[in-house]
């Protein structure tokens, strides 16, 4: 990065998914790239026989209360297409993106389902972030981009596989419903212009990122996202039954009635499938992945976010 170099708004990438899902954990994977220390796992358990618990390297997550962003860039030389290659060292072009770390506290979600029903979302970094930290600070661009709106390019909504395994914890319930909203949120967005006659709005495609497949007890990819397509099915069923019965479905039912408004994918499927959202505009892909411990790691994670910054 020079000083030569023309301005421009950097494009970013937004973390989505419910609380303790581990988003900002990836942040701070991606952040720290190849300094970071993952065989150091941030653990909750109070097993640790009492004792204080060690400082590590690894810095402690803990619930996300504001959303924060750092600055990335990934490598447009695919031989070095990995988080932990220093860019710096390598020498390799790089294209930089803003990764918008969120709360997943329902009550604090209200601000990235904002973000999201816009025509063209666009990210302003400094309302999300507490504090913008660069990969390199030497070349922090921070304090004029803060200013300036980021194109949002794609969404990665961050899943606890494990915790979705256990079945009376009612993570299947909650992951779905927070994700039911951020789908119907984009299917709404590229409605509104189809019907509006205006050009389909740019897409935001969307990876679901079945976190912490080190866990034993984690569902493997493939059963996360069927069984997120089984609980999104039910969602919609239930979400239209109460507008029948509340009378409203009557008079509002039909093309472009409430009904259809609040229906996810294809109206009036039986079961749904994360395809149906292609109908909008909106790419859904299910990757497994650990940020701690052995297992797949992040690089699938990283692949999918380089190719669409
Ligand atoms: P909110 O900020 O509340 O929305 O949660 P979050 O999605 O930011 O979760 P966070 O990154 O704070 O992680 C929650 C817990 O999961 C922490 O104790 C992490 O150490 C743990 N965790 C994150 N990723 C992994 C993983 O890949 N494997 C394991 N075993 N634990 C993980
Ligand atoms: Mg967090």
């Amino acid at each position: 990065y020079s000083a030569t170099t023309p301005y421009t708004t950097l494009p970013s990438v937004l973390l989505l998914g419910p609380s303790g899902a581990g988003k900002t954990a990836l942040l701070t994977l991606f952040e720290r790239g190849p300094f970071y220390k993952p065989d150091q796992p941030a653990s909750n358990s109070p097993t640790d026989d009492g004792k204080p618990s060690v400082p590590t390297p690894v810095a402690r997550t803990h619930t996300s209360q504001t959303p924060s962003t750092v600055e990335l860039a990934v490598s447009s030389d695919p031989s070095a297409h990995s988080y932990t290659t220093d860019l710096d060292a390598a020498g390799a072009t790089a294209t930089k993106f803003l990764l918008v770390d969120t709360p997943g506290h329902p009550k604090l979600r209200r601000h990235a389902l904002t973000a999201l029903s816009r025509p063209n979302p666009t990210i302003v970094p400094s309302a999300f972030s507490a504090s913008l930290s660069s990969k390199n600070n030497k070349n922090s661009t921070s304090s004029s981009s803060e200013t300036h709106k980021s194109k949002l390019k794609a969404l990665v909504f961050v899943v606890d596989a494990a915790a979705l395994a256990d079945s009376d914890s009612g993570s299947l319930a909650s992951t779905a419903e927070y994700l039911y909203d951020v789908l119907l949120t984009l299917q709404q967005r590229f409605d509104r212009q189809r019907r509006g006659g205006a050009r389909a709005p740019a897409s935001v495609p969307v990876l679901v990122a079945a976190n912490k497949l080190d866990l034993f007890t984690a569902l493997p990819a493939g059963l996360v996202k069927s069984q997120l397509e089984g609980e999104l099915g039910r969602i919609r069923k239930t979400r239209s039954k109460g507008l029948l019965d509340s009378g409203e479905g009557d008079a509002l039912d039909g093309p472009g009635g409430d009904e259809e408004e609040g229906w996810l994918g294809s109206y009036g499927a039986e079961k749904f499938s994360f395809d149906e959202m292609r109908e909008f505009d909106v790419e859904v892909e299910v990757v497994g992945g650990n940020v701690f411990g052995d297992g797949p790691g992040a690089e699938k994670w990283w692949r999918w976010i380089g190719d669409r910054v």
